[in-house]
């Protein structure tokens, strides 16, 4: 695909000087070597889809541990999946295919996670998200975990949305519409969110993706905090209280 062209290339570089790093790790102390696995976690696409302590798209990596720890199988088994992807172990949710990585570096990696499972719980949920209610044109009530708008303001968007809007018609509008509308290319956004798919839906189908369907996978290339933002749009406009076009911000 085009738009992600510069990606690769950046991605195969950045890959190439960490090959030429993990030649030193055999000398490394503990804390350089969790150093050294962090980089190549943070230059692949992992952090797209994990985390140490939470679920993201895929499970947590302190889970992943906990379910190998006596599976004397487990280094093997988790290379394969990494490489060549994997489904079904977990959920309904695919991870893509990682063939770039070589055998060294996912070995680092694999050791690296399954040395979590003495790793303390999940951190305790952080308190309960403050809450946002807008009225939408039929009059009903909607509440919503973030807020569309500035304090204030009922039309100025806030700057995640606002940043929402921005990624939105630079990269999704080419099949999904310009704005969130209607397209011939790809289904409606606005009618997924509708349906009440939560933001976790929204993000798995965006980082994983449906490439055999022609929805490409976003991992690697947005952030988990990029693709809520996009989220955050699609899901105001879907209740109509963005307008379509360029929506009044701060920057106004
Ligand atoms: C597109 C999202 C995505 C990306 C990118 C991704 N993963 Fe995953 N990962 C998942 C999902 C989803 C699962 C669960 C798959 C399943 O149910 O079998 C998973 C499972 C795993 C597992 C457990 C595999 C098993 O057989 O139980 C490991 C280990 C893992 N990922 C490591 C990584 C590492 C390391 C990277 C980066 C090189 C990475 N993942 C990138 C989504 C992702
Ligand atoms: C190259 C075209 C293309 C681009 C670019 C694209 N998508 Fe898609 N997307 C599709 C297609 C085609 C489908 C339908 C896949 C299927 O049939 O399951 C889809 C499905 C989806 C779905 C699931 C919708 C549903 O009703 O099941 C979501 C969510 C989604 N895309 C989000 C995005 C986001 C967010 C972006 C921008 C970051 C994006 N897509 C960029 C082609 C694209």
């Amino acid at each position: 695909m085009s738009i992600r062209g510069g990606f690769t290339v950046t991605f195969v570089v950045s890959l190439a000087a960490i090959t030429i790093a993990t030649m030193h790790v055999a000398s490394l102390s503990g804390q350089e070597r969790q150093t050294s696995v962090e980089k190549l976690l943070n230059d692949s696409d992992c952090r797209s889809c994990h985390a140490i302590d939470r679920k993201v798209v895929g499970p947590s990596y302190s889970e992943i541990a906990s379910r190998y720890a006596t599976d004397a199988n487990a280094d093997q088994k988790l290379v394969r999946s990494i490489r060549a992807g994997a489904s079904g172990n977990w959920g309904n949710f695919r991870m893509t295919p990682h063939p770039a990585l070589k055998d060294e570096q996912l070995a680092e990696i694999v050791a690296w996670i399954l040395s979590l499972k003495d790793a303390a719980p999940a951190a305790p949920q952080e308190a309960k998200a403050k809450q946002y209610t807008y009225t939408v044109n039929d009059g009903k009530k909607v509440v919503l975990d973030f807020p569309l708008f500035l304090e204030g303001s009922d039309k100025k968007v806030t700057k995640d949305v606002f940043r929402g809007y921005e990624l939105y018609n630079s990269y999704c509008y080419r099949c999904h519409g310009q704005d969130a509308s209607q397209s011939e290319l790809a289904p409606d956004l606005r009618h997924f969110v509708e349906a009440g798919t939560a933001n976790q839906e929204f993000l798995s189908v965006v980082m994983a993706g449906r490439e055999d369907k022609g929805m490409p996978s976003w991992a690697g290339f947005f952030s988990e905090e990029e693709v809520q933002k996009i989220y955050r749009y699609v899901k105001g406009r879907s209740l109509e209280l963005i307008p379509a076009g360029r929506p009044p911000s701060e920057y106004d």
